[in-house]
C-alpha cells in the first residue's frame, strides 16, 4: 500500500498526443481523479524507434512526472507500455498501470472463435507483449498481429473519416479479413480516434477492443487496492488537468481540444532533456 495523499495528481504519459484517448477514459471514469499529463512532441513518434530510446526516453518522462509527487502512473502509450514499463517499476514506489495488458485481457474476455488480431505500431508488435500477455491468460486462442504506420499520421493530420483513411485500412486490414478475427485490439492510442473507419472495414461481427477503457478501468481497480482513489472533486480554484509538452504547446492545445471536451486550459513546454 502507497502512503500517498489520495488528491495527488495521476500522472499520465505518452508520446505525444494519442494518449489523450487514455487521459479522456480516466477523465470520465474518474472524474475527482487530478491528472498531469506529459506528451513527447517533440520525439514522436515512438513506434518506430529501439527499445533502448523508448526506455531512456520513458525514464526522463517519469522523473519529470514524480517531481509533481503523483500517487501513480499511467503509461499510456502502447509502445513504451511495451517496451518500457517493466523496467520504469523497477524503480518506482507508487503503482503504475500500461496499457497493453489491461487490453489483452479484455480482448481473452471477448473472443467466441479464439482468433484475437492486434494491430499497433512495429514497436508493440515486435514486442510481441500482447501474444504474451493473452497466452499467459490461457485459452484456445490465436493471435494475428498487423504493424499499421500509416495510421498515427493520417490521425495527427486529422483525416479520421476520409477515403485515404479508408483505403489505407482496408489494405492493411485484408488479411485479418481472410482470416476471419472476430476481436481485433486497437493497440496503438491514435487507433480509437479512426475506430468508425476500422469498424467499417472490419464488418460488424468484430468486437473492437479500446485499451484505453479497459486501462481507466484497471486504475481504478488499483487505486482502490491502495487506498488511493479520490471519493471527492478536487477544492474549488485547484486545478484538476494539466499539460506538459517536450515541443509545439499551441500545436498540442489545438488537436488535445478536439479530442478532450473539458476544456484544456494551457500546455506548457518543458525541457525533457534535462530530467
Ligand atoms: N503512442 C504510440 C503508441 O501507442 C503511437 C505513436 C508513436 O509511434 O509514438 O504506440
Amino acid at each position: 500500500m502507497s502512503n500517498k495523499d489520495v488528491n495527488a495528481p495521476i500522472g499520465v504519459f505518452d508520446s505525444g498526443v494519442g494518449g489523450l484517448t487514455v487521459a479522456r477514459e480516466i477523465m470520465r471514469q474518474l472524474p475527482n481523479e487530478r491528472i498531469i499529463y506529459f506528451g513527447d512532441t517533440a520525439r514522436v513518434p515512438y513506434g518506430s524507434k529501439s527499445k533502448e530510446t523508448v526506455t531512456r526516453y520513458s525514464k526522463q518522462i517519469v522523473r519529470f512526472l514524480l517531481e509533481h509527487d503523483i500517487k501513480a502512473l499511467v503509461v499510456a502509450c502502447n509502445t513504451a507500455s511495451a517496451y518500457a514499463l517493466d523496467e520504469i517499476e523497477k524503480e518506482l514506489t507508487i503503482p503504475a498501470v500500461g496499457v497493453v495488458k489491461p487490453g489483452a485481457k479484455a480482448a481473452t474476455e471477448a473472443t467466441k472463435n479464439g482468433k484475437i488480431g492486434v494491430i499497433a505500431t512495429e514497436g508493440t508488435i515486435a514486442s510481441h507483449l500482447y501474444d504474451t500477455y493473452i497466452t499467459n491468460l490461457g485459452g484456445d486462442v490465436k493471435i494475428y498481429s498487423k504493424p499499421c504506420p500509416l495510421f498515427v499520421p493520417l490521425v495527427e493530420e486529422g483525416l479520421l473519416e476520409d477515403p485515404v483513411t479508408e483505403e489505407i485500412a482496408r489494405r492493411y486490414l485484408a488479411e485479418l479479413i481472410d482470416i476471419d478475427i472476430d476481436t481485433l485490439i486497437l493497440g496503438c492510442t491514435h487507433y480509437p480516434l479512426i475506430r468508425k473507419t476500422i469498424g467499417k472495414v472490419m464488418g460488424e461481427g468484430v468486437t473492437l477492443v479500446n485499451p484505453a477503457y479497459e486501462t481507466a478501468k484497471e486504475l481504478e481497480r488499483v487505486l482502490k487496492s491502495n487506498n488511493l482513489l479520490n471519493e471527492t472533486k478536487p477544492a474549488l480554484g485547484e486545478q484538476q488537468y494539466s499539460f506538459f509538452v517536450s515541443d509545439a504547446a499551441d500545436k498540442f492545445k489545438t488537436f488535445a481540444n478536439t479530442i478532450i471536451k473539458y476544456g484544456i486550459l494551457s500546455a506548457k513546454t518543458i525541457n525533457i532533456e534535462e530530467y
